[in-house]
């Protein structure tokens, strides 16, 4: 099964995705993780990405792409993949149409997970990531355990600042393809993304039949 999360930043795309793997056997693949990650190892693409993902903008389509379609190619991908934070924009959506399309595959469903700001801004604030398994964990909802809350760090840009850019970014680029989906004809369910994790897992699952 292909599967798009689709929602506003912070709204739990990562966090259920990560719960998803193991219903779907199929792997998460998180544009924003494989960019973090580049950042990280100081890569070329990485230098180039950092002061775009720290100003809240979109990277360009074309890097997005060429991560996605390396990713896709490996053999964990073959049986279908999650999709969080990709794609972002209309653009995105027609290139990953294509490279499903090379595969003999289409998306099957998009999840969208739907947020209210307020809880928005909360959630980020509050995020924080183990930066040896990259799992993600928030101070009040879902803490860390205490041997690994000391290690964890807060993303850069989970600024407040930072945070209300990447939510007007989302919403002028990235909130429209829920209704580009739907007139697609591809199954979208719309989800209450403001419930307690297990919850919105819950939801999740029931409405993909699994
Ligand atoms: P990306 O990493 O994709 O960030 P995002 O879409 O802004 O989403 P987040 O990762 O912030 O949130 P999430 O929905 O995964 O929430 P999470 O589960 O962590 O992108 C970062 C940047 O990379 C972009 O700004 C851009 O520059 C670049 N980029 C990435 N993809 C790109 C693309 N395709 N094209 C171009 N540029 C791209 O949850 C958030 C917090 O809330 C956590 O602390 C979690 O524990 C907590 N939480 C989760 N669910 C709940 C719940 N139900 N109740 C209470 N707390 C909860």
């Amino acid at each position: 099964m292909d599967l798009i999360l689709l929602g506003a930043p912070g709204a739990g795309k990562g966090t259920q995705g990560a719960l998803l793997t193991k219903t779907l056997g199929a792997p998460k693949i998180a544009t924003g993780d494989m960019l973090r990650d580049a950042v990280r190892q100081g890569t070329p693409l990485g230098l180039q990405a950092k002061a775009v993902m720290d100003a809240g903008q979109l990277v360009s389509d074309d890097i997005v792409l060429g991560l996605v379609r390396e990713r896709l190619s490996r053999p964990d991908a073959a049986a279908g993949a999650i999709f969080d934070g990709y794609p972002r924009n209309v653009a995105q959506a027609a290139s990953l149409d294509a490279l499903l399309a090379e595969l003999g595959r289409r998306i099957d469903a998009v999840v969208y997970l739907d947020v209210h700001d307020d809880a928005i801004v909360e959630r980020m604030s509050g995020r924080r990531t183990d930066p040896e398994t990259g799992t993600v964990y928030h101070v009040v909802h879902n803490p860390a355990p205490d041997e690994i809350a000391a290690r964890c760090v807060q993303r850069a840009d989970d600024a407040e600042a930072t945070v209300r850019e990447r939510l007007e970014v989302y919403r002028r680029s990235t909130a429209p393809l829920v209704e580009h989906y739907r007139q697609a004809g591809v199954p979208v369910h719309t989800l209450d993304g403001g419930r307690p994790i297990d919850e919105v897992q819950a939801d999740l699952r029931r409405a993909l039949g699994r």
